[in-house]
């Protein structure tokens, strides 16, 4: 293929994992190149035949660790890298708190690596998978990208220290367009029920954790508060559907051709919804019980979290699509065929 007809190559860092997987179909299904580098730290390789049986497209695999120069170079000079979409890290907030250290080597260390990889080979575009744990706590709603940023964890300060070194990196490279998207709750799966999200052991996570009980391997839902101020007591999220969340990814890429210099962007449905709002909209969409109980509130929670939408809505034009009950269905449609 000449070079003038060739469509732009994407390499995805961390392809294989729960949201890289949902992108790299929308990537291929419009017509991107991939090249996908994963580890398997917190992925299965049974993603990869999901991909190309979802989207009838192949794609190149190459298995490694991001922080390692000579596999970067590996791929680099093997592939010509347009743009990356970088997912690879670590991101389990309580096993943060317990190893910081093993969250602050991995997490800087893939960006590091990546980002003198792709200074060297001329690769200017980026889109970052950043959080909107980045953000400091509020009292008011919804989260504004220009709202104070303040962590409480180590996970979500490698998230915050990474679009500090993308900011910098922007600002002395006038070619670079970098664009940190911030997710609020990501949940769901694909609708194929081929891909979704398997977390090792007990998942954190409100919508996994509901998984599990629905399907009967997990007793019961502890409920984490019911004296919130919020509509019920419970705690509101901004849940929002993996599958929208890949189609932000490549609204963000194509935003990230046409420009340079670095932005931030929330990427959620602006809609708060609290845990039994979700418990129920999950029993009525799936015909299924999910007995729980109300306990103490988990440490460090907040009562209320969502996104102001209108900045992705202005520069991406991105606006999420799916519902709870679509979110609801897809989790268990892949929970039910896939969770041990
Ligand atoms: N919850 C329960 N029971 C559970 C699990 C969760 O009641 O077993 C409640 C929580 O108290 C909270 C809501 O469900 O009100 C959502 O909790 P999650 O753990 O699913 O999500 P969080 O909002 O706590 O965390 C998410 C991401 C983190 C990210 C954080 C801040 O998982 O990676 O948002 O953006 F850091």
């Amino acid at each position: 293929m000449s070079e003038t007809n060739r469509k732009p190559c994407i390499l995805v860092t961390g392809g294989a994992g729960f949201i890289g997987s949902h992108t790299v179909c929308e990537l291929l299904n419009a017509g991107y190149d991939v090249v996908i580098a994963d580890n398997f730290f917190n992925a299965k390789p049974e993603a990869l035949d999901a991909i190309r049986e979802i989207t009838h497209k192949d794609f190149v695999f190459m298995e490694g660790d991001v922080a390692d120069h000579e596999f970067m170079e590996k791929i680099f000079s093997a592939h010509k890298i347009d743009a990356v979409i970088h997912f690879a890290g670590y991101k389990a907030v309580g096993e943060s708190v317990a190893k910081p250290l093993m969250y602050y080597r991995n997490n800087l260390d893939t960006t590091l690596t990546l980002l003198e990889t792709m200074k060297k080979y001329g690769c200017h575009h980026l889109v970052f998978s950043s959080s909107a744990t980045v953000y400091a706590e509020s009292e008011s709603m919804p989260l504004y990208e220009s709202n104070p940023l303040g962590t409480s964890n180590p996970y979500g300060e490698t998230k915050r220290m990474i679009e500090r070194i993308l900011g910098d990196t922007a600002h002395a490279d006038k070619d670079a367009s970098f664009v940190c998207l911030r997710y609020f709750n990501p949940v769901g799966a694909h609708p194929s029920g081929l891909l979704g999200e398997d977390p090792n052991g007990i998942p954190n996570n409100l919508m996994p954790f509901i998984v599990k009980v629905a399907t009967g391997k997990i007793e019961k839902l502890r409920v984490f508060g019911n004296d919130y101020d919020t509509v019920d007591g419970t705690g509101m999220r901004d849940y929002i559907h993996v599958v929208d969340l890949a189609k932000a990814h490549l609204a963000a890429l194509e935003y990230a051709f046409k420009r340079t210099g670095i932005d931030y962007i929330n990427i959620g449905t602006g809609n708060g919804t609290s845990v039994l709002q979700i418990v129920e909209a999950f029993k009525k969409v799936n015909h299924v019980d999910v007995p729980y109980e109300i306990t103490e509130r988990r440490p460090g929670d907040l009562a209320k979290v969502w996104a102001d939408t209108s900045y992705a809505k202005r520069v991406l034009g991105f606006t999420a699509e799916k519902n709870i009950e679509d979110m609801c269905r897809d989790a268990y449609n892949y929970g039910v065929k896939h969770m041990k």
